[in-house]
């Protein structure tokens, strides 16, 4: 087996290399002076099981053409078969047409890995579990709730929890994570505008007073979501409020807006190499998923269960 790291997500590669006792593959991934991408692999690979990992985050197009280079680099070097490891799969929010003549960006991407020669795709809480089906080759979906679960009953395990989605497209994850805290209640904010022009008014379906509360969603971005959902719900009552956010994107003024905000804390994951900004902001923690993909790598290569990771 061989781990091959492209620019992305460097100390993410590391630690699972470190988990997977290998070491990273000896590979140059550099620019031409007008900043095409050169990949050069500097060791034998011909026959071998090959796992590239590279997030498709910010910058997020520099990235995904890192990715499809190397693949394409260990696809000519004779690879025996190439996973693509994308922890974080950036254009997964473009999964539908939000209207007439727009792309379905999700879909794109996912035929341009596949055309570039992986033979399969590892990632980390999708932002819809059907993105699965855009790949033709076999696609493992894993999640970061166990790590989550874990840290929560940890540090909040003694209080009167509550698990809350941000909107209503995140109950189905939501409520997996309630089951995995001794099936806490699970509440739901929906946003409404009852008129055009109006402000949005945030209902919280569930009875969230005195309960210290769980937001939990896939991305944050801007934030947005994320402050809005804190605030709407000490408004009606909740004692306290912490997130826990799988990818970290954190774009523009994010991490401002988070420690400006109602929010305890924000806990994020390492899919995404955090900013200088995220990592010494008092309010935001990270969790690391590298031994879950450490370990999920280790299962492809050995032909064993992968699911069986969430049992
Ligand atoms: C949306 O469906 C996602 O699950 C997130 O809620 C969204 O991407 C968060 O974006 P922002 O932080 O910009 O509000």
């Amino acid at each position: 087996m061989k781990i091959l790291a492209a620019n992305s997500n460097l100390p993410l590669a590391r630690a699972i290399a470190g988990y997977l006792e290998v070491p990273l593959t000896d590979v140059s991934v550099r620019r031409f002076a007008d900043e095409e991408i050169f990949v050069e692999v500097h060791e034998n690979v011909r026959g071998e099981d090959v796992f590239v990992v590279q997030s498709t985050s910010y910058p997020a197009n520099d990235n995904l053409m890192e990715l499809l280079i190397c693949i394409d680099a260990l696809r000519r070097a004779s690879a025996r078969r190439i996973t693509a490891v994308v922890p974080y799969f950036g254009y997964a929010r473009q999964d539908r047409k939000p209207g007439p003549r727009t792309p379905i960006s999700a879909k794109l991407v996912a035929n341009l890995i596949t055309q570039a020669g992986a033979d399969r795709v590892l990632s980390v809480d999708l932002h819809a579990g059907q993105i699965q089906g855009f790949f033709d080759i076999p696609t493992d979906n894993l999640y970061a709730a166990p790590v989550m679960a874990a840290d929560i009953q940890a540090r909040y395990g003694e209080r009167d929890l509550m698990v809350v989605s941000p909107d209503v497209g995140g109950v189905v994850r939501a409520r997996a994570l309630a089951k995995r805290l001794d099936n806490a209640p699970l509440a739901i904010v929906d946003k409404r505008r009852d008129r055009p022009g109006e402000s949005e008014v945030m209902n919280i379906i569930g009875e969230v007073g005195g309960r210290h509360c769980i937001l939990i969603d896939d991305i944050v971005d801007s934030g947005g979501t994320l402050v809005n959902a804190a605030q709407a719900l000490l408004d009606n009552g909740a004692a306290s409020v912490v997130a826990y956010i799988t990818h970290g994107v954190l774009s523009g003024g994010a991490v401002a807006r988070v420690d400006g905000s109602a929010l305890k804390e924000l806990v994020i994951t390492d899919t995404i190499r955090p900013t200088d900004a995220a990592t010494e902001s008092s309010h935001i923690r990270i969790l690391t998923v590298a031994p879950l993909l450490g370990e999920a790598i280790k299962r492809i290569a050995d032909e064993s269960s992968v699911s069986s990771l969430f049992d």
